[in-house]
């Protein structure tokens, strides 16, 4: 599994999205589709950008029921995805329900990666909302492991915790890290960030960036950018 850039396409409409990957001719970057765009669009938009030759991360964090997650799982095995995540907080059996929903009668799967817990999540609203009384980073540790053991590919989470994430699950267990800065760029609402190079140093296997390409001036040149930190 190689190292890529992954664009967070977080965009309202069809057209909005098509007109910024318009941008890029010859060229099909791996991309994310998030709940905004796919609740407002509905499956046929993956569909029509996978058709167009991209590699799509859906990214809809699912979290129910183990029998529920699963069936849904087994509809969006059908939309030929590359990747697509659900909550390590739903325990290791909806996780390994899961992994049953999205493999394919054939055994082929698109890669499953788990949330643990959310960057925006504070270690206060953790405690007083969530009642976990443990540290931060060992929840997220925990959780990364208990993915591992269910099977799953590896997990979503801050650059800064991709060398530890490894050091617990393995090296090849995948860390899908967001938080990705240029360093002369504006860090927008992220508080916690790296560079495309760093991240690269700390063995991050994907990086996930929105803004700092999908509102540059010249988004091709700033993908090209982070490809030329992150993967060359
Ligand atoms: O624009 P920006 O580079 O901040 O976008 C990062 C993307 O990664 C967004 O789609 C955001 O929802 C997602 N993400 C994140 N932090 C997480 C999980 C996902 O920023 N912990």
């Amino acid at each position: 599994m190689g190292k890529d850039v992954i664009i967070a396409c977080d965009f309202a409409s069809r057209e909005a999205t098509l007109a910024f990957l318009d941008q890029f001719t010859g060229k099909k970057p791996f991309i994310k589709i998030g709940m905004e765009l796919y609740y407002a669009e509905g499956p046929q938009i993956v569909r029509d950008l996978k058709a167009r030759g991209h590699k799509i991360f859906l990214d809809l964090k699912l979290h129910d029921i183990p029998n529920t997650v699963k069936k849904a799982m087994a509809v969006l095995s059908k939309l030929d995805v590359d990747m697509t995540n659900l909550h390590a907080a739903g325990t290791r059996t909806m996780m390994e329900a899961a992994l049953e929903g999205l493999t394919r009668p054939d055994g082929t799967r698109p890669l499953l990666i788990a949330v643990t817990q959310l960057t925006s999540t504070s270690p206060e609203a953790m405690e007083q909302d969530l009642l976990i009384e443990k540290p931060m980073d060992q929840v997220v540790m925990h959780y990364a492991k208990n993915a591992a053991l269910s099977g799953l590919d590896g997990v979503v989470c801050s650059p800064l915790e991709a060398e530890a994430v490894h050091g617990v699950c393995g090296k090849q267990f995948l860390t899908v890290t967001p938080g990705v800065r240029f360093a002369d760029g504006d860090k927008g609402d992220q508080v916690r960030v790296m560079t495309p190079a760093q991240a690269k140093a700390i063995g991050s296997d994907y990086i996930v960036v929105g803004r700092p390409i999908t509102a540059a001036a010249d988004p091709v040149a700033a993908y090209e950018r982070c490809l030329a930190e992150f993967v060359d």
